[in-house]
């Protein structure tokens, strides 16, 4: 067991009522988690401490180049009063991952599960229970010696921080209007597309708003090289259902390796239903529109969960999907990620791990 201190806050904030709306990413909790390293001694004082700003350097290496990586996972409310978080030891491995791309040091993941088990305790009257929220918890870890040159950091803190959430998308639950972006990439095979990090966020903007201005909610990536293969969603990953088989791009290195998408996978073989991880063109995603062999389209991710999408515009043309409608498909996956989520649904070992 990693041993957190923890300072309490002297005034507790006032928390969002129960019908409140729980606009994404716009509420924090009363506390936070910090733990500094320090080259040559490792990480040290591991502490939960009140919910404040914090005071950098200005020359601090993130603010220059970036050197930075987060996580996003959520805790709920069972019926019952258990407190869950849906594969924590999941966002632990793609941290590590991350880190190992972006030279920093890797977290110990005792300290990782056991803070945001401490945290996420501590907090436990902040999660919402009103159907569609929950908590949001946002591990990151940023770069801060003061230092001008191009290099990896010797100096970094990881923090953990909660926030109340509801849908991510204003439309709620229902089906969203993705645009295929064909002129800005997201991310190239060697790149930093697999990792979770800002820069590849930055990166996104431009297409977003672009997309956001053309009354689309999200921007459908395609490689960054032909323009040609399907990559994923601004902050979900892609799936589609073609003549009965559910499809998504394989994970090729410029894409976040997301555990709603492998949830959802593991889930379709489970229950017998054709899942491939593969090449997927965008013509063929056009083609299948067209002719109606296409059957389902959705988006997975922690923010999203599991998210119809009603209409894909690709160029000038427009493609609506299910009627614009969830499919059967899309509503089990969705149900059953949310059941296991809420401790409703009895998933496979490992999912659903309680703070306690
Ligand atoms: N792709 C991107 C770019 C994301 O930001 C996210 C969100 O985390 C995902 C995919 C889905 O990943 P996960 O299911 O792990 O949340
Ligand atoms: C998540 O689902 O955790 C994400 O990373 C989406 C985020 C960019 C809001």
């Amino acid at each position: 067991m990693y041993n957190i201190r923890i300072e309490k806050t002297a005034t507790p904030k006032k928390k969002p009522g129960a019908d409140d709306p729980l606009k994404f990413g716009t509420i924090f909790t009363d506390h936070m988690f910090v733990c500094d390293y320090i080259e040559g001694q490792g990480w040290v004082d591991p502490r939960i401490v009140p919910y404040q700003p914090l005071s950098l350097d200005p020359s601090c290496m993130v603010f220059h180049y970036g050197q930075e990586m987060f996580e996003g996972l959520k805790a709920y409310k069972s019926e019952d009063g258990r407190t869950l978080l849906f594969r924590p030891d999941k966002n632990w491995e793609r941290a590590k991952n991350s880190n190992i791309r972006l030279c920093m040091p890797e977290i110990p993941k005792d300290m990782f599960l056991q803070a945001l088990n401490d945290l996420v305790k501590l907090d436990a009257d902040w999660i919402p229970t009103k159907p569609g929220t929950s908590l949001y918890i946002r591990p990151f870890m940023f770069a801060t010696d003061p230092f001008l040159g191009v290099r990896p950091s010797n100096t970094y803190k990881f923090l953990i921080i909660l926030s109340p959430v509801g849908a991510y998308y204003e439309s709620g639950l229902d089906p969203v209007k993705i645009w295929i972006e064909d002129e800005y990439v997201r991310a190239v095979r060697g790149g930093i597309g697999e990792a979770k990090t800002g820069g590849n966020y930055v990166a996104s903007l431009a297409a977003q708003v672009k997309a956001h201005e053309e009354g689309y909610a999200q921007v459908l990536w395609l490689d960054g090289v032909e323009r040609k293969y399907i990559e994923e969603v601004g902050a979900m990953n892609i799936f589609f259902k073609i003549n009965g088989t559910v499809v998504t791009p394989q994970l090729n290195g410029s894409i976040l390796p997301g555990i709603t998408r492998r949830s959802a996978i593991e889930l379709c073989r489970e229950w017998g239903i054709p899942v491939e991880e593969r090449k997927i063109s965008v013509d063929e995603i056009v083609e299948a529109a067209r002719t109606g062999a296409m059957e389902e389209c959705f988006g997975t991710g922690t923010a999203a969960v599991v998210s119809p999408v009603g209409e894909l515009r690709y160029e000038n043309e427009k493609m609506a999907i299910t009627g614009g409608k969830i499919g059967p498909v899309t509503q089990r996956i969705y149900d059953t990620i949310t059941g296991i989520q809420l401790g409703k649904v009895e998933g496979p070992e490992g999912w659903s791990v309680e703070v306690k």
